[in-house]
């Protein structure tokens, strides 16, 4: 696993330029995408370069990590609102090309991932290790399935809405099998509350307590840290 620390913004331009170069280089490639606050700057920096350089999404596919359930797709917090907002309505991207993992697809999600092998899978993490929204307690083995969001989740996101109740207590998430057939996976992470997880991820033993610690069987893995993440390092 190789670890990466600066500032935040110099994250941001390491990662982006990443995917830039990759779609650049495979105009037809699968990326696996995150939501979250953790890549917004990667997000505005592909759309600054798209709108001044004209890279080209047009046959890229796109494999988000969730969604939330029980919330309508159009809420102004579902997954596929952000994803609109933040990347796709800005980029030549072809909708028909995004996928998200719901209700009715989601038992053929995996089939979807290993028919369409993601060529780099973008990753935020969870103040207690969860990637995707694969909560501590979830096997290792897991594929995409419905799951119950952890209490302290739910803390972490209520900013997005207006109360705690309004969070939804159930999701959609890719699988951490699914997540380990990416071919090379980047997880970014800023802020003190994500260094006990990150500590976890890079010292500690593997443990479905800390679900990205499956990550370290990865053969292609590197971590972006600003250094708040890295700090228990
Ligand atoms: P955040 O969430 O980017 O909003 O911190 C990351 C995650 O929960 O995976």
């Amino acid at each position: 696993m190789k670890v990466i620390i600066n500032e935040k913004t110099i994250l941001d331009q390491l990662v982006s330029k990443k995917i830039i170069d990759l779609v650049k280089s495979k105009p037809n490639a699968n990326l696996g995408l995150a939501t979250g606050s953790t890549p917004l700057g990667v997000y505005q920096n592909l759309v600054n370069d798209y709108q001044s350089n004209n890279t080209d999404y047009s046959q890229v596919k796109t494999f988000n990590l969730d969604e939330y359930l029980n919330l309508p797709l159009d809420h102004q917090q579902s997954y596929h609102t952000y994803m609109n907002k933040q990347l796709f309505d800005h980029l030549n991207i072809n909708l028909e090309n995004t996928h998200f993992p719901l209700e009715n697809n989601y038992l053929n999600y995996p089939t979807l991932l290993k028919e369409n092998p993601l060529d780099l899978q973008l990753l935020g993490i969870g103040s207690n290790g969860h990637i995707g929204f694969n909560e501590p307690g979830t096997a290792f083995n897991s594929t995409t399935n419905i799951v119950k969001l952890a209490s302290e989740t739910r803390n972490d996101n209520a900013r997005f809405f207006s109360k705690l109740s309004d969070v939804p207590t159930e999701a959609i998430s890719m699988g951490l099998k699914d997540i380990m057939m990416a071919k090379e996976i980047i997880l970014m992470a800023n802020g003190k509350n994500k260094a006990a997880a990150i500590y976890q991820l890079v010292k500690g033993l593997k443990s479905e307590e800390w679900p990205a610690t499956i990550l370290q069987d990865h053969p292609n893995v590197t971590l972006y840290l600003d250094f708040d993440a890295a700090s228990l390092l």
